[in-house]
């Protein structure tokens, strides 16, 4: 998607030469328009697809979520990090270990938003190791719904997550794909 690889090129600031950071536009400041095109984009790589929710988890895979799940006016859930106190126990829950912060999170979600008659979209904004996706897939697994693919905004190729979802079978759609950060600036595949 030429118009947010433009954007990451402008405003994208790498770290460390290994984490790209998109705070004007995706992970703080929002910026919308981006977000409904980005929406408008999942739409149409899944559009043979008859999607009735699309699944997410807190907190920067919910803008451009809701935007997808407007267009095709079906819900969004997203996956809570911590559980929340009004939140039963009647819950889905899934091992994520996240490799930038060191630490493992327990996610989850109430068993009465998925259905086994549910075709799953599942959307984040990056893809790295591929562990909130594969948790966000184990859900989907457990409520038994059908898993129709995984819509990533910026995934980075050279980590493993891409690799590992692919080789387990799902459909992995990621709108700007990194191959490397080289001399400060992104090298997209
Ligand atoms: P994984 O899910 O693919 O295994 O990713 P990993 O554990 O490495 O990433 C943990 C968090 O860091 C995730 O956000 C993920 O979106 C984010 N992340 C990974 N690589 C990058 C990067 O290059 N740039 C930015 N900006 N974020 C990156 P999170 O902790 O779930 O936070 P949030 O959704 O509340 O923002
Ligand atoms: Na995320
Ligand atoms: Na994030």
């Amino acid at each position: 998607m030429d118009l947010l690889k433009q954007r990451i090129q402008t405003d994208g600031l790498i770290l460390n030469n290994s984490l790209l950071k998109v705070d004007s536009f995706l992970n703080q400041q929002i910026d919308p328009e981006l977000m409904m095109k980005i929406g408008e984009e999942f739409v149409r790589r899944f559009k043979d697809e008859k999607i009735t929710k699309i699944l997410t988890i807190e907190s920067s895979g919910i803008a451009v979520s809701v935007m997808t799940g407007l267009i095709l006016k079906v819900p969004v859930i997203f996956a809570r990090k911590r559980k929340p106190k009004v939140t039963g126990d009647d819950v889905y829950t899934a091992k994520v270990y996240s490799y930038t912060k060191g630490e493992s999170n327990t996610i989850m979600i109430s068993k009465q938003f998925l259905q086994p008659e549910d075709n799953v979209l599942i959307i984040d904004d990056f893809l790295a190791n591929g562990e909130a996706a594969a948790g966000l897939a184990n859900i989907v697994e457990q409520a038994k719904a059908k898993l129709v693919g995984i819509g990533i905004v910026i995934e980075k190729s050279f980590q493993p997550g891409a690799q590992k979802l692919t080789a387990a079978g799902y459909r992995v759609e990621s709108l700007a794909r990194i191959k490397a950060f080289t001399n400060g600036q992104v090298e997209f595949l």
